[in-house]
């Protein structure tokens, strides 16, 4: 194991991404988090994350010098070696430059450890306003910059390491080799963390704890829930029984694709539900127009559904969940980076089943890593590859009123985008693309007739974590035959937008 210690940088994730794609586990825990625990974690080593902060400040996040004298190696990175050449009585200062962006590294100890196999001058991404202006006694200054005369510092012996740029991102060309140095080097790491044994184990492990248990998932055909669903057959069977809610705002076709994998047609062994409230859905949502309303609506109505299917099969002793790591440590129990989307959780499906308890077999698992779970039990691709896509589902993707009408030509304007998306050879490049219906309806002419119809406006971003994203540069030919085909084939749309907006200041979704 080991542990990433958060300051609240906003890459923290991404360390923990790459120390597992090193084949090395491990957690990610807030600075709070007592040495006493990290102790009894007995880590084989330890990184400490970036932050927002300066180490100076009286407030600022810190860590007892005591973490430098277990003898478990440290790594700091970016806010994390500021932090320690603090704490071991080195000097870190506001710099005169700021350094941003894409940095060519000189190193000047070219037999460190950290940087073996790594080129003299390598171009590392560089993030910083404040700097160490003097190393902690026994450290040797390892790299440095252009304007930064300690890129990198490390006390060999003692087997600390401070690094001031941001390997785990893949701006620093030689960065994924400097982690690796560092966890299978220095800290000696095995690296027999592997995909193919975590989905045994678990479902064995699986297996072991539900005993002849029954178990009930809600299946929402998103990847998450569909590998947990995968996982738990493959364990139990038939003792699985998986509840799918057709709420009539899923993407063309979709319901019925869920079906074909997870239905009795499929080659898994479960008890499959699908409710189709389609109906239900779009009555429930008549002339209501308000985003958090229509959320509201749609949330609420999901759990009526379930509950009633829920209690047609009776008690079930585990209720499982898709939970993946990330939403752990959104939720704030994991790191210090705590930002609640309260919003993106299926709210208070827990209470409404009887159940004894909880089971979450992707809790450990990054969205990578549950990509790659599916695929070693078999799930198709195209089902592991399926982008996110909200629970409110089309329901906020149709700005205002939801109809049945709208709900099919949105549908149909999604289905030819992501066609087309895929034929360019873009689908798996670009981070989440759709298409919505605005409200907005416009005058426009087609053959000799005047229309008045309604704008698509076509989504796509580019993104690492979904929290802040960037308009995706999709070629204007690509976007040219979306249009003429959404026009000539989707009844009811004469115009459409590409939306070049961010986010912040926009969010992904329109809703
Ligand atoms: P926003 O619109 O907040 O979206 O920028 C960020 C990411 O979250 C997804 N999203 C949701 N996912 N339930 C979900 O499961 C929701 O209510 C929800 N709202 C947004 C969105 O698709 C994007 O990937």
């Amino acid at each position: 194991l080991v542990i990433v210690l958060d300051f609240g940088g906003q890459y923290n994730q991404l360390v923990a991404r790459r120390v597992r794609e090193c084949n090395v586990y491990c957690e990610i825990y807030s600075y709070k988090t007592d040495i006493e625990k990290i102790k009894a974690m007995n880590p084989k080593g330890i990184i400490l994350t970036g932050g927002p902060n300066s180490c100076y400040e009286a407030d600022s996040p810190t860590y007892s010098k005591e973490l430098f004298e277990l003898g478990v190696p440290v790594l700091g990175l970016c806010y994390g070696a500021q932090l320690m050449m603090h704490v071991l009585g080195g000097k870190v200062e506001r710099a005169d430059v700021r350094e941003y962006g894409k940095t060519e590294v000189l190193i000047d100890k070219t037999q460190s450890k950290i940087f073996a196999d790594v080129s003299p001058k390598t171009v590392c991404w560089m993030s910083h306003f404040d700097y160490i202006s003097q190393v902690a006694p026994g450290f040797e200054i390892s790299s440095h910059t252009k304007d930064c005369p300690c890129a990198s510092a490390e006390n060999e012996e003692k087997k600390l390491y401070a690094i001031q740029f941001h390997p785990e991102v893949l701006h620093t060309q030689e960065g994924t080799k400097m982690l690796y140095n560092f966890v299978r080097g220095v800290c000696q790491c095995s690296g027999d963390w592997r995909m193919d044994s975590f989905v045994e184990e678990s479902i064995k492990a699986i297996r072991e704890k539900v005993g002849d248990g029954k178990v009930l998932c809600a299946l929402s055909g998103g990847v998450d829930s569909s590998v947990a669903a995968v996982m738990l057959s493959k364990a139990i069977g038939k003792q699985l029984t998986c509840v799918f809610v057709d709420h009539g705002l899923l993407r063309k076709n979709e319901g019925d694709e869920v079906e074909a994998v997870f239905g009795p047609d499929g080659p898994y062994d479960l008890n499959f539900i699908r409710v189709n409230a389609q109906e239900r859905y779009y009555s429930k949502l008549a002339g209501v127009k308000e985003p958090e309303q229509k959320r509201k609506i749609i949330g609420e109505e999901f759990i009526r559904v379930f509950e009633e299917e829920a209690k047609k099969i009776g008690a079930v002793d585990f209720l499982v969940q898709g939970t993946i790591y990330p939403d752990v440590v959104e939720s704030g129990l994991g790191g210090e980076s705590a930002v609640i989307k309260s919003h993106h959780n299926v709210g208070g499906l827990p209470d409404c089943v009887d159940f004894k308890e909880i089971i979450e077999p992707l809790r450990d698992l990054f969205k990578d890593e549950v990509r790659k779970a599916g695929l070693e039990m078999g799930i198709p691709e195209y089902l592991v590859y399926r982008q996110p896509f909200p629970g409110p589902g089309l329901g906020i993707r149709i700005i205002g009123e939801v109809t049945a009408e709208k709900v099919k030509m949105v549908q149909d304007a999604d289905a030819i985008y992501r066609e087309e998306i895929a034929n360019a050879g873009l689908d798996k490049t670009i981070g989440q693309y759709f298409a919505a219906l605005t409200n907005m309806r416009s005058v426009g002419v087609m053959g000799d007739e005047r229309t008045y119809d309604y704008a698509i406006a076509l989504r796509a971003v580019n993104t690492v974590d979904f929290m802040t994203a960037e308009a995706a540069e999709i070629p204007y030919e690509v976007l040219s035959k979306v249009m003429s085909r959404i026009i000539n084939e989707v009844r009811g749309v004469n115009r459409v937008m590409y939306d070049l907006t961010s986010k912040p200041p926009g969010t992904i979704e329109f809703e």
